[in-house]
């Protein structure tokens, strides 16, 4: 019952409900307040007309001396539904006319004197109901000698609102059946993608990414929260899968080395070696493999800070141009070496108030990628140029490129096309150095043409 799917609907029908009652409210008072208003116009027309005919009559007994006239008035009700009275104020005791008597009191003795119609509620001695009731004052020659009083019980008008009620209530029985099945439908019809991806949560939540998701039809707020979903999952299951293969990595280039230096080692204390040139040969390994382990250790140990926020810049007044020359200059041997055209330009001087030793460590990660990528024979260069309050240093060579697909996940951890000899974390620090350092890190690439690292770092 905490199911959207039930209380969505179950909100809606309350909804619906409280409306339709309070519609049914206003109505029943509104019917009401129209029936007496037409009661009492009916009963005034009566009564103006049952005056005439009795003042008529009236007037031809009083020729003969003061009787009342004979008036049919149980008849007259019968054919007009109604109760009729006669309130007399001195002449015509009213009795002997068949008219029921009314005491002058329960009528507003001014009112009737000065001959007005008058409209009023009564209890008639002897009974428990309300009448409704109309006087109509009558009179001879100009004076008024009493009033004929047309009457209907207030009860009549309960019960034709009761009637109305009633009718309305059947109405909105009616009317809520249709809305709930319309409701029913479209809820199932709203939620049923909204249990579907619930579904589909609870089993990424247990680590299976392989899920089904609903289809995404229509571009509304389920659609996106589908498709986003998809995209969520695609990468805890990429990030996951990175992860594994980070371990694996991992352990293999701690295990590499290790392997080299204990068999060294163990060469060495077993005094199998006892030409000097051999030892040094393998005091030689044991040191480039300890080197290669204390990158490795460095690398994790840098990726850790950054991911937590924890660690330091030092800012000082560098002069970029200085810096990269010695960047550059640490791996000219090697591109004399394999034959690459390896060239600078430097068209600015900028001294910038930054982490000198933080922007080594970037552009030396790029040149170390553009060495590792750029075949024998190839072209690198190393170029720095000033503009606009921004210094750009950019590392560009005639490697392979990196393809469009790849081009975000490249700064991601863990992310290399060969373990053997990276381990995918040189750009993500390069950029989260960039980062913290308050620039940023782009490359732009032409699969087939070379990449082009770029470094942009404020000019402050
Ligand atoms: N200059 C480049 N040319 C082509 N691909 C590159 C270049 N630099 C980086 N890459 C790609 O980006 C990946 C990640 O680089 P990096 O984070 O430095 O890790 P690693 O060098 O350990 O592989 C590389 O494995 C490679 O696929
Ligand atoms: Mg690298």
């Amino acid at each position: 019952m905490s199911s959207l799917r039930f209380r969505l609907p179950l909100l809606f029908l309350a909804g619906v409900v409280v409306a339709a009652a309070i519609t049914a409210v206003l109505a029943a008072r509104l019917f009401q307040e129209y029936a007496r208003d037409d009661t009492l116009a009916n009963l005034k027309r009566q009564a103006a007309g049952l005056a005439a005919l009795y003042t008529e009559q009236a007037r031809a007994t009083a020729q003969e001396g003061r009787r009342p006239p004979k008036f049919a008035a149980r008849r007259l009700e019968r054919a007009t539904a109604t109760r009729l009275y006669y309130a007399g104020l001195e002449i015509f005791p009213g009795e002997e006319s068949g008219l029921r008597a009314l005491d002058v009191d329960e009528l507003d003795r001014e009112l009737l004197e000065s001959g007005q119609i008058q409209t009023f509620e009564f209890e008639p001695p002897g009974s428990d109901r309300t009448f409704l009731a109309v006087a109509h004052p009558l009179e001879i020659g100009g004076q008024v000698f009493g009033a004929l009083v047309v009457a209907k019980p207030r009860g009549e008008l309960r019960e034709r609102g009761v009637v109305l009620v009633q009718r309305l209530g059947l109405a909105f029985l009616g009317g809520l059946a249709v809305a709930a099945s319309l409701v029913w439908y479209l809820s199932r019809r709203l939620t049923a993608p909204v249990v579907a991806l619930t579904r589909a949560t609870e089993r990424v939540a247990e680590g299976r990414y392989d899920v089904e998701l609903p289809p995404v039809g229509k571009r509304d707020e389920i659609g996106r929260l589908t498709e986003r979903f998809g995209q969520m999952t695609a990468r805890l299951a990429e990030a996951e899968e990175l992860e594994r293969n980070f371990l694996m990595s991992v352990s293999h280039e701690l295990r590499t080395p290790l392997t080299a230096i204990r068999g060294h080692v163990q060469a060495l204390r077993e005094e199998l070696a006892e030409d000097p040139t051999v030892r040094e040969a393998s005091l030689a390994v044991i040191a480039f493999e300890s080197d290669r382990l204390a990158r490795l250790v460095g690398d994790l140990l840098d990726l850790a800070k950054l991911d937590a926020h924890r660690f330091t810049l030092t800012e000082q007044e560098v002069e970029l141009r200085r810096l990269l020359d010695q960047a550059y200059t640490a791996r000219s041997e090697e591109a004399r070496r394999r034959g690459i055209d390896y060239e600078w330009r430097f068209d600015a001087s900028p001294v910038v108030h930054t982490d000198g030793d933080r922007v080594l460590q970037i552009v030396s990660n790029l040149l170390d990628n553009a060495f590792g990528w750029t075949p024998d024979g190839g072209r690198i260069a190393l170029s720095l140029v000033s503009e606009n309050g921004t210094v750009s240093v950019t590392v560009s060579d005639s490697g392979p490129g990196v393809p469009e697909s790849e081009r975000e996940r490249i700064f991601r951890p863990f992310w290399s096309s060969n373990y053997s000899t990276g381990t995918g974390l040189g750009l993500a620090i390069a950029r989260e150095l960039a980062q913290a350092l308050g620039g940023e890190l782009a490359l732009e690439s032409v699969p087939g043409n070379g990449s082009r690292f770029e470094l942009r770092l404020p000019a402050r």
